[in-house]
């Protein structure tokens, strides 16, 4: 079949994950954070990722934003590009945490499929999705890209909770969401998935 790889074996290394976790005393995994554009995805990657280092875990970010300057730059936001760049990062992640490294993957990541197809790369128990539960609104007010105004402008297209669907996940493992009325602070929203992490080992 055209694009699908053939006459290729799978090579094993003398070296493997348990071996590699033993080496660095933690286990890999994939945090997963999902939710519209200005909902904080960014934000509560680097306060976690902040405060896991702080505590002695090696971690790495793969921000949806930086990832298309390189290998996604090829990638726009139709639907099936958007697959495509999920499928790639859920791949990458999946390599990230073989390694035994701590993978936090902030991205909007709007359709429910990409998503699970990712959940289902990675060993049960070690794809952790996290949903920043924000209203459009909010996010919208924050619209620190100014990109709300064009996409409502009309020059944008195809914007993510715009004129584009978000599918909110049914079954992820955190939820960040507003508390009477305010957002939590990075470190608030850290500590939560922290929380989950501890409860979860
Ligand atoms: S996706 O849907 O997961 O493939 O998107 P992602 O790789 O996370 O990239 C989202 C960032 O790209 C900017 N941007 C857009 N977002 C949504 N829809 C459209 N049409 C669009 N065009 C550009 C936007 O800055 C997103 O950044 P974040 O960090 O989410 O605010």
């Amino acid at each position: 079949t055209v694009g699908m790889s053939t006459n290729i074996l799978w090579h094993d290394c003398p070296v493997g994950k348990v071996e590699r976790q033993k080496l660095l005393g933690q286990k890999g995994c994939v945090i997963w954070i999902t939710g519209l554009s200005g909902s904080g995805k960014s934000t509560l990657a680097c306060a976690l990722s902040r405060e896991l280092h702080c505590q002695g875990f090696l971690t790495y970010v793969l921000d949806g934003d930086n990832v298309r300057h390189g290998l996604c730059q090829d990638l726009g936001f139709k639907q099936e590009d958007r697959a495509e760049n999920i499928r790639r990062i859920g791949e990458v992640a999946k390599l990230f945490a073989d390694a035994g490294i701590i993978c936090i993957a902030s991205l909007i990541s709007p359709y429910r499929r990409d998503r699970d197809a990712c959940r289902e790369l990675l060993p049960q128990g070690t794809f952790i999705e996290v949903f920043m539960d924000m209203p459009l609104e909010i996010c919208e007010t924050r619209d620190s890209k100014g990109l709300y105004k064009l996409a409502r402008a009309g020059k944008i297209k195809g914007f993510t909770g715009i004129d584009d669907p978000y599918e909110p996940p049914l079954n992820c493992e955190v939820t960040v969401e507003v508390k009477d009325g305010q957002c939590p602070s990075p470190v608030t929203m850290a500590k939560q998935v922290m929380l989950y992490l501890n409860d979860n080992d």
